[in-house]
């Protein structure tokens, strides 16, 4: 993975564009659906084009920001805002899913964290443990509500200045990440802390194309989870907090009512909230 010098689009973009880099995707389209895709994606080209009758300069703008966006490492940031919730929200819908809502995995997903019990603290610094506590707790579930023994919960989120282990400099490697593993009832509790609405890094070409627009690159703070159990279909999501900044307002389009936390203070004062995940059989 790449080293990262500095906190910037340049240098988080290159550890993401190597960490996806490092799995070769493949698809198995055919060729008539991509050529049905391909035709319908260079036929809204065509038809945007000359509804706002686009200049050579523009052109040309266009040609040299995708070319920085490569050399950035960016191509997994910019497809991560502004189009994998469409897909995402595809993915649910045609598998016609009713169990927990999905939401972006975002650029920042590692798989294999350390493995963690059901009632856990997540590894964090002395710097972490200062931040606002949370304690994070619900049921790994099926449809029906039977608790899921041994399902996992992948955790992973930014710490409280907005950076996330592997993709910022000087962060212990799984600093804020784990996999859970539930109880014999499904069941588990996370201390971790709450983590802070943040900007996606807009020092590069991404940052470039937000302000052409006049846009904003803020995300509500939010909890990253994939939670997975043998013989169902494992959910990447994420939570984020009521009446939290940019929660109506996210610059990735990814929030929805169902993912909402609503944390309270327990008897000792740290804010504290349950939420249950119901997985669909395997599609
Ligand atoms: C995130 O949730 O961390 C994220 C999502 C899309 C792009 C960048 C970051
Ligand atoms: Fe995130």
């Amino acid at each position: 993975m790449t080293t990262i010098e500095n906190p910037t689009a340049h240098g988080s973009g290159n550890a993401a564009t190597d960490k996806f880099k490092s799995e070769r995707v493949t698809a198995d389209t055919s060729v008539e659906r991509a050529a049905a895709i391909y035709k319908d994606v260079l036929s809204a080209f065509k038809d945007i084009i000359h509804k706002h009758e686009v200049t050579y300069d523009e052109y040309r703008v266009l040609k040299q920001w995708m070319i920085d966006v490569g050399e950035y490492g960016e191509w997994p940031l910019w497809l991560d805002v502004f189009v994998e919730h469409e897909v995402e929200e595809v993915h649910y819908s045609r598998k016609h899913f009713s169990g927990t809502k999905g939401s972006i995995e975002g650029p920042y997903y590692v798989p294999n964290a350390p493995k963690l019990p059901a009632e856990c603290t997540m590894p964090m610094r002395e710097k972490d443990v200062a931040a606002a506590p949370l304690i994070f707790k619900g049921q790994v579930t099926d449809l029906d509500g039977n608790g899921l023994g041994g399902a996992t919960v992948e955790l992973w989120h930014a710490d409280e200045d907005g950076f996330y282990s592997q993709f910022a400099p000087g962060i212990p490697e799984w600093n804020l990440r784990g996999t859970i593993v539930t109880d014999e009832d499904g069941n588990f509790e996370i201390t971790t802390l709450k983590p802070a609405p943040y900007q996606i890094p807009n020092d590069g070409p991404t940052g470039w194309f937000i302000k052409s627009y006049g846009g904003h690159p803020w995300r509500p703070a939010h909890l990253h989870l994939m939670v997975s159990a043998p013989g169902r279909n494992s959910v990447t999501t994420q939570l984020y907090f009521q009446g939290g900044d940019w929660v109506d307002n996210d610059v990735a389009t990814a929030t929805k009512p169902e993912l909402i936390l609503d944390p309270q203070p327990n008897a000792d004062g740290v804010a504290e909230v349950t939420y249950n995940f119901a997985l669909d059989p395997e599609a």
